[in-house]
């Protein structure tokens, strides 16, 4: 496999969050070629690059700076705003707080870049609350941008100005959905707004915004600098670019691994040096909890937006979670269920009940008084929950519950034939997130 030290080439160099190293290292260079360029050939590039946002969803990232409505001449201008993801709360994802700690700085170049070819004067930078360690690191490096006149009015002389405030969210999985976000953003209790309309037309303060992930944004000085066409050499056509993988459980060595788009889990596999124990894999997610599982039978799936879903699950953080042959796949589930059930907002019937009830019956089938018809209920509950959920909450919530049935149908029945786990418990699964 070909790698592509691109978002992680400053990673392990000699303090890379600081604006000297980045310069040092190609650092701004891109936003002084961007602020050369007409806005709308920098959003005509970035959608060229069939850039997919990093954030879960996949969305082609210039189609959404796309959407932006811009002033015609003449006409009053409103105020667009830029607002980064940095709440990473998918369970298993950690890709978002390691590009901030090492290389703040390509987050907030990509920020300054996607202000500009938005027309944006302010941007937010929404940063999950317990990672206080992120929050410092990002706003010493909006200090350092700012005092070397790469933030502020007039940036490099070019006429163009835009400022970025960094805001600590208080650790709500919630406030990661974007509209969510907003909502939390302007000083409400965060919970989704109905779309449309979408935030690109009212997004913050009713005003016109686009929402990106800080892998996405991270991704897009690249761009600029290497082109579209280099960005898309790397990975699948449809769904290209270097691409961040955490890995996380049983692995030998877990962490993050940067990748092509496409790579397959047997490849990121050789690159973290195969599953730890010695043991066989035997379920796994590829993007999150919120993501169907995959099985052995997934191991040569390319890891791409496409592919994932051609597969039976998505491509989701990137986020991927081993687990082997003494682990219980229905612990794991009911441990993420109750996750979902915590962090279920309560706005709607479907995700706030049926979370409950998913838990109910876990605990049931772990305590051995589970029945072959819970099984019936959970598929049932899953339907009534997919696709009738107000956001993509409830609906991931299922993803673990009917993708576990379908490839694991076997481990449930032996729960209510064996009365309770048939797992040892110091085998089996301590904490799934
Ligand atoms: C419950 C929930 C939590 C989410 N959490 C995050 C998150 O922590 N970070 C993120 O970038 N996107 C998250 N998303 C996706 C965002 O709603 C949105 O799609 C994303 O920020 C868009 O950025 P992108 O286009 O750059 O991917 C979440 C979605 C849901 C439904
Ligand atoms: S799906 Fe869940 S998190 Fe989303 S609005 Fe409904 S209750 Fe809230």
């Amino acid at each position: 496999m070909p790698l592509t030290p691109v978002l992680s080439k400053r990673f392990g160099t000699q303090q890379p969050w600081k604006i000297e190293n980045y310069e040092r290292l190609d650092g701004y260079a891109a936003l002084r070629k961007a602020l050369t360029m007409a806005p709308d050939d920098l959003i005509a590039m970035v959608k060229d690059s069939n850039l997919r946002g990093r954030g879960g969803a996949g969305f082609p990232t210039g189609m959404k700076w796309q959407f932006i409505p811009q002033a015609k001449p003449g006409e009053p201008v409103k105020p667009h705003y830029v607002v980064i993801n940095a709440d990473e709360g998918e369970p298993g994802t950690c890709r978002d707080l390691p590009l901030m700690m090492n290389d703040p700085h390509s987050m907030i170049e990509g920020i300054i870049i996607a202000c500009y070819a938005v027309r944006a004067e302010h941007a937010f930078v929404y940063i999950r609350g317990e990672a206080v360690h992120a929050i410092r690191r990002v706003t010493a490096a909006v200090n350092e941008a700012r005092a070397k006149g790469y933030l502020g009015r007039n940036i490099l002389g070019s006429g163009f100005g835009c400022d970025i405030t960094v805001h600590a969210g208080a650790g709500a999985y919630i406030c990661g959905e974007e509209t969510a976000l907003l909502d939390s953003l302007e000083g409400r209790r965060g919970q989704p707004r109905l779309k449309p309309p979408f935030p690109a037309t009212n997004g913050l303060y009713d005003a016109p915004t686009v929402v990106n992930n800080v892998g996405t944004l991270a991704s897009v000085p690249y761009i600029v600098l290497g082109g579209a066409d280099w960005f898309k050499e790397m990975g699948p056509e449809g769904s290209p670019g270097p691409n961040v993988y955490s890995l996380s459980g049983r692995v030998a060595n877990p962490g993050q691994y940067e990748a092509p788009m496409g790579s397959t889990l047997r490849e990121l596999l050789e690159l973290a040096g195969g599953m730890s124990r010695g043991k066989e894999l035997k379920f796994w997610t590829p993007g999150g909890s919120s993501t169907p599982l995959f099985t052995r039978e997934h191991l040569d799936t390319p890891l791409d937006f496409d592919a994932t879903v051609k597969a039976g699950s998505m491509n989701g953080t990137s986020a991927v979670q081993l687990f082997d042959e003494d682990d219980c796949v229905v612990r794991a589930v009911k441990k993420w269920s109750e996750f979902y059930r915590h962090e279920s907002c309560g706005k709607c019937t479907p995700c706030r009940e049926g979370t409950y009830w998913y838990v109910g019956i876990y605990e049931r089938l772990e305590n051995g008084a589970g029945t072959e018809e819970d099984l019936e209920t959970l598929l049932d509950l899953s339907d009534n929950i997919l696709g009738r959920s107000f956001c993509a909450l409830g609906d991931g919530a299922t993803s673990p519950v009917s993708s576990s049935i379908k490839y694991f149908r076997d481990e449930y029945l032996a729960h209510v034939e064996g009365k309770g786990c048939p797992f040892a418990s110091d085998r089996a699964l301590a904490g799934a997130h």
